[in-house]
């Protein structure tokens, strides 16, 4: 029986009749119809999917692709998968460690149900995307965070922390990285290690690398792809939403070892049950005509990371660090504590959307996540307003 003094009014489990908005939505759901409001809240490229990835879609449907596919995905997408992470990490994998999802989402699902049972535990760095810690309550699972540190112009992991979180009833370590809401990326190095601790302690590793391909200064942020054994306890969430700008589309995949394959075959079942077919198929010719479109939004990106990351360090009342990755700037306004408060009323008087940092963990609470995924001259008027509404 879950236990909470929560009163279960609608007759459902607790866990779900107590789960709060994500606060990542709760600002964005109150102010979307307002006019003139810039929103830099939600995690998405600015520009629509390539054409010919649309096309590929389109032709797709006129030609009957209509039908359910098998659990795992349509062969020549799992083939193109694994080609395509072969190739981009140097090393071999099969497509039998490849399972096809509906969304990066449905992946991070799809691996905790896995692994999560009621009473266990899972160790992750924060902050951190909310809908990690979401997952993990839903299932009857325990979050146990471990801070970042931020180093006044940059975040660390302390491994030594992060391993000394785990108890005997941890079952899993998830690391997103680049991460979701600091650019944090974890250095190939410290990589190495945690997956030696992992398999030193049996302990599943999962790792988030949705923002796999964009990252700054690389071509792709470093893998545990690239140091693991075919057979580590490893899983790796991806999703096409980022790169390929198609995030309406809800695509994505797990590589995993083969011998999972059957078990996410079953459980895929009672999800999803295999992504859309036509958009399965217009995941092929992203990823083999997409390369083109990811360079030229990273190189978008890299700008709009350096123009927002040096107007907010040149305020004196603001702290951040230069992103490594993604495309998100976190940072903490000096005198600011409710941060939710603050980004409800900046909202309303300033017409700038961001994100309260508490959204990415309770410490996080007088920070703010701006999405940088915007022309220069939106993010400059964003700026313009927020620098204004500091000053008031
Ligand atoms: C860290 C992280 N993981 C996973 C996802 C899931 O992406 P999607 O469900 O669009 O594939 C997101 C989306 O914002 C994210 O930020």
């Amino acid at each position: 029986m879950e236990n909470s003094t929560v009163t279960n009014t609608l007759g459902l489990r607790l866990a779900i009749e107590r789960m709060p908005v994500s606060r990542i939505r709760e600002v964005a759901n109150k102010s979307m119809g307002l006019a003139d409001v810039i929103p830099l809240w939600f995690g998405e490229p600015d520009v629509e999917t390539p054409q010919f990835i649309r096309d590929a879609a389109v032709q797709a449907l006129a030609d009957g692709e209509t039908f359910y596919t098998p659990n795992r995905g349509v062969p020549e997408l799992r083939t193109a998968l694994a080609a395509y992470s072969s190739a981009l990490y140097g090393v071999p994998i099969g497509e039998d460690r490849i399972t096809v999802t509906a969304s990066g989402m449905s992946a991070m699902m799809l691996a905790h149900q896995l692994l999560i049972e009621p009473g266990s535990n899972i160790v992750c760095p924060t902050p951190q995307w909310p809908n990690v810690k979401g997952t993990v309550d839903v299932l009857g699972g325990d979050f146990r965070s471990v801070p970042l540190n931020f180093t006044g112009d940059d975040w660390e992991l302390d491994l030594d922390a992060l391993c000394a979180a785990v108890d005997d009833k941890t079952r899993m370590i998830f690391v997103n990285s680049p991460g979701n809401p600091t650019g944090w990326v974890m250095p190939r190095e410290q990589q190495k290690r945690l997956l030696q601790y992992c398999r030193e302690q049996g302990l599943w590793l999962v790792a988030d690398e949705v923002y796999a391909r964009i990252v700054y200064g690389m071509k792709h942020a470093p893998s545990f792809l690239e140091h693991a054994k075919p057979d580590d306890r490893l899983i790796v969430i991806n999703s096409f939403s980022k790169p390929w700008a198609m995030t309406g589309w809800r695509l994505g995949w797990l590589t995993t070892p083969g011998r999972l394959g059957e078990r996410l075959e079953i459980l895929n079942e009672f999800n999803v049950a295999g992504a859309s077919t036509f958009v399965q198929l217009a995941g092929i010719v992203a990823l083999r005509d997409g390369e083109d479109f990811i360079s030229q939004q990273v190189a978008r990106y890299q700008n709009a990371r350096d123009y927002v990351y040096e107007r907010l360090v040149e305020h004196t009342r603001i702290r951040v660090a230069r992103p490594r990755g993604a495309f998100y700037a976190f940072f903490a306004i000096e005198g600011i504590e409710d941060d939710l408060a603050f980004c409800q009323e900046l909202v309303k008087t300033a017409k700038v959307g961001l994100v309260p940092g508490s959204a990415f963990g309770a410490s996080q609470e007088g920070w703010l996540r701006l999405c940088f995924a915007s022309e220069i001259n939106t993010l400059d008027k964003a700026l313009t307003r927020l620098e204004e509404a500091i000053a008031a």
